[in-house]
């Protein structure tokens, strides 16, 4: 709630109101819900990432764009938000124009596309995942995100909040680096783990 007073009504946006996967007509247990980072999770994680004008983020399973607009208050070279839901895209574009005056990063893209059809750019050096599918689509993101870092050779960091795949990052040579949730936390629906390629 003082997430929302802070951050989506003194500008307008609407990022809070989650949306059941029935309403979005996804099969339950390949796409989830669309649920927005906590505030203070999104502080974690945005305190502890590379975040410098050579950086370019990437969020997979964009939602309303609440990720994406607060990395952009972070001094990314490019921040790039894909999104499959038309209704979602359309919300996060709206929350992108009222943003304005609080973005640092000027390049901000929002695609409306199926993460299992982008071509992941060869210069993403943090991707952010919070646990946006599952299953085959999972696993063939990972394997994209590795053949990227293979072709283009460079550290790539990855976020994956509420970690449910984790496997399939582990077998693309993907390395755990740390993970965080809130103190006495056990519910793995708190935790995020960064990795690295
Ligand atoms: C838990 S929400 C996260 C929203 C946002 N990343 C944030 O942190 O506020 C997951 C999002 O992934 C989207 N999604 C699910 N499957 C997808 C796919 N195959 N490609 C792109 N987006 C997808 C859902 O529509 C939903 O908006």
């Amino acid at each position: 709630m003082v997430g929302k007073l802070l951050y989506d009504l003194p500008f307008g946006t609407e990022t809070s109101t989650p949306v059941s996967h029935q309403e979005l007509g996804y099969v339950r247990g390949v796409r989830g819900n669309y649920w927005p980072i906590g505030w203070r999770t999104a502080k974690r994680i945005f305190d502890s990432v590379p975040a410098t004008p050579e950086d370019v983020f990437l969020d997979l399973g964009s939602g309303k764009g609440r990720a994406v607009l607060l990395a952009a208050g972070r001094p990314y070279k490019r921040v790039i938000g894909v999104e499959v839901s038309p209704e979602l895209h359309r919300v996060a574009v709206r929350n992108r124009v009222r943003s304005r005056r609080r973005v640092r990063c000027g390049a901000i893209e929002l695609v409306n596309a199926d993460a299992l059809d982008y071509a992941i750019p060869d210069d993403v050096t943090v991707a952010f995942l919070f646990n946006p599918f599952r299953g085959p689509i999972f696993e063939s993101v990972a394997r994209r995100l590795a053949e990227s870092a293979k072709r283009a050779p460079r550290t790539l960091t990855i976020v994956y909040a509420n970690p449910q795949e984790e496997e399939a990052l582990r077998a693309v040579g993907a390395r755990l680096v740390s993970r965080a949730g809130p103190e006495g936390e056990e519910s793995r629906s708190h935790w995020v783990d960064v990795y690295r390629l």
